[in-house]
């Protein structure tokens, strides 16, 4: 089983927990759904609005118990994943049927379960208005939605736009915030809004919320503008993301985001092991309540407490004193200290070892992810490398301490990503490769046998960096440490429980996208 995720706290109200240090810590509690959504065969096909009501039904219904069981964990707040409602594989004309109207902020307060008869074509805002007013809880929920504008105006072909839209429910049923994504991935039935949208909003028990919808988390406008302009604290996360190992699998990217800005992160996600759809959490900066599982098709309510000030909470290690050795320590021309070990220990460790099979050379090219990573190997069970893409730097010291046959590399990418979207990156990856041969790094890999406390630094020249650490059946750890020294980011790590799949240190240079 790969099903891995944490205890969780139950209480009524806000829990009050006294930390180490005697400070009193609040918490709140909140509930992200994994859910495995029944998809539309006929995606394609042109229906009414009735057909469209009674397919998404089906998925309401499942919402409805959910928050029931949600309410039961004394949860005060829930997210419900992108696409949950009506699926996806949409054109323009046929998920029109399955478009709410959104009234415009003017016309709010609305109270759509005590006011249904206010708008027309309100059915789903309604259901779930109703469900946050049953279960007593804030809800959060994506579904896709109808605006009018004015037919001449040259973005408006058809007399309307249809966004992807992330609706918030007050525990009264008021209609509190909307989202419209503004980073579309393929949705030929959506509209890019004209201008980006950084809704923020307040609830009884924290403050300070923030939505963003999926692919929206790799770019600046509005993930990190609510962060860093906006001081959002809480970020609500609907998503439908696809796996993508070694970097982008949804519980690393999702743990990533909350570790690089401080912040709690709600993420749900789609449960569809064919889509390679699993990967929800609740996070906070030392904390992550998360669930990933390709055996079954079931979904997942996950329960988890989150600090009300993110900041309270110590992100591990932050900034902790590290010292990174002098730079002629570290060389892409390897340093064969694993003979040397081998040789002296004749350790059972050395017997079946990559170098044992092949000398991979001190530096290769290799794709992963669709770009073009240099690598370097780690053949050795101790050693210091450090491999370059023009003047960005990438270091690591290791020390292996349990030792697999398996071949790691470092590997350093600096450019822009250009396959299923356009993004500027600069990374320094440690990965397990997928077998012992140079050209298998990069691959997706999900487990790993081998052990290693390591440092892992790089000469970025962007201060936007999302750490990962990925381990053994797709679990997370935290860094014992990571941060900025001598401008230099680095991660530290050393103690793990599981073997190593992915350590990184993602960079995203926004500005050169
Ligand atoms: C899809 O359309 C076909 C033919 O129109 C119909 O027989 C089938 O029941 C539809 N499937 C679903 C899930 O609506
Ligand atoms: C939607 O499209 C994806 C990618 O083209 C495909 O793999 C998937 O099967 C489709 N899903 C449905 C429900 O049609
Ligand atoms: C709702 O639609 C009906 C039928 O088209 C129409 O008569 C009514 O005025 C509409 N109500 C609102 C509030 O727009
Ligand atoms: C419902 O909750 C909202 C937000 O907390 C509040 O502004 C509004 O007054 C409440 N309405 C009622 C009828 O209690
Ligand atoms: C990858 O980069 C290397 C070195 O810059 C180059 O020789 C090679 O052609 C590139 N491969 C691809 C697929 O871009
Ligand atoms: C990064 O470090 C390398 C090696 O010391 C150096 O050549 C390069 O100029 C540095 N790059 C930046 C952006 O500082
Ligand atoms: C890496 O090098 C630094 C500086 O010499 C040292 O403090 C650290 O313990 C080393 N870490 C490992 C895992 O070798
Ligand atoms: C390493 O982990 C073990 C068990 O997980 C723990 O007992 C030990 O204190 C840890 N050592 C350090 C230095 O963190």
């Amino acid at each position: 089983m790969l099903q891995k995720y944490s205890a969780f706290c139950i209480c009524i109200l806000c829990c009050l927990v006294a930390s180490l240090s005697g400070h009193i810590v609040a918490y709140y509690t909140a509930a992200v759904y994994e859910h495995h959504a029944i998809l539309n065969q006929n995606s394609t096909t042109l229906t009414d609005r009735k057909a469209a009501l009674e397919f998404m039904l089906q998925n309401l219904d499942i919402y409805e118990m959910q928050v029931a069981a949600a309410a039961e964990k004394g949860a005060q707040i829930i997210v419900f994943p992108e696409d949950g409602i009506h699926g996806f594989n949409y054109t323009r004309q046929s998920i029109y049927p399955y478009l709410d109207f959104l009234p415009p902020t003017h016309l709010l307060p609305w109270n759509p379960c005590l006011e249904p008869d206010r708008f027309n074509d309100t059915e789903v805002l309604q259901r779930l208005s109703c469900m946050a007013v049953k279960g007593g809880m804030y809800l959060v929920a994506n579904l896709g939605t109808k605006v009018p504008c004015e037919p001449h105006h040259f973005q408006c072909p058809d007399g309307r736009y249809q966004f992807n839209t992330n609706v918030v429910f007050s525990s009264n049923g008021s209609f509190v915030a909307s989202y419209f994504k503004q980073n579309l991935y393929f949705e030929y039935g959506f509209d890019t809004p004209n201008k980006e949208q950084y809704v923020v909003f307040d609830t009884p028990f924290a403050s300070k919320f923030g939505m963003i919808t999926c692919f929206d988390i790799l770019f600046y406008k509005p993930a990190v503008g609510l962060v860093e302009k906006h001081m959002v604290k809480h970020i609500l996360y609907p998503t439908a993301w696809m796996n993508q190992l070694p970097l982008l699998s949804a519980i690393q990217i999702q743990r990533a985001f909350a570790s690089a800005f401080g912040v709690n992160f709600l993420a749900a996600n789609i449960h569809h092991t064919e889509l390679g759809m699993t990967g929800s959490g609740i996070y906070s900066p030392s904390k992550s309540f998360f669930y990933y599982d390709m055996t079954s098709e079931n979904g997942k309510l996950i329960i988890g407490k989150v600090p009300v000030d993110p900041s309270e909470e110590l992100s591990a290690g932050h900034n902790a004193q590290i010292s990174f050795g002098t730079d002629n320590m570290y060389s892409n021309q390897l340093h064969w200290i694993h003979s040397e070990v081998c040789e002296a220990e004749r350790g059972e460790h050395c017997r079946g070892s990559p170098l044992r099979h092949q000398m991979p050379p001190s530096v290769f090219q290799a794709e992963m992810m669709y770009d073009n990573f240099t690598f370097t190997p780690l053949p050795a069970v101790q050693g210091a490398v450090k491999v370059c893409s023009s003047s960005f730097c990438c270091y690591l010291n290791y020390t292996k301490t349990m030792v697999s046959n398996e071949l790691y590399a470092l590997g350093v990418f600096d450019g822009l990503h250009t396959v299923h979207g356009t993004y500027y990156l600069q990374i320094c990856a440690l990965v397990k490769c997928g077998g012992l041969e140079p050209e298998t790094c990069g691959q997706e890999v999900t487990e790993a046998g081998t052990i290693i406390n390591f440092q892992l630094w790089g000469n970025f020249t962007t201060k936007h960096i999302f750490p990962m650490l990925l381990t053994s059946g797709m679990t997370l750890h935290l860094p014992n440490s990571w941060g900025w020294k001598d401008a230099h980011c680095y991660m530290n790590n050393k103690n793990m429980s599981s073997g190593l799949v992915t350590a990184a240190l993602y960079g995203r240079l926004y500005n050169q996208d």
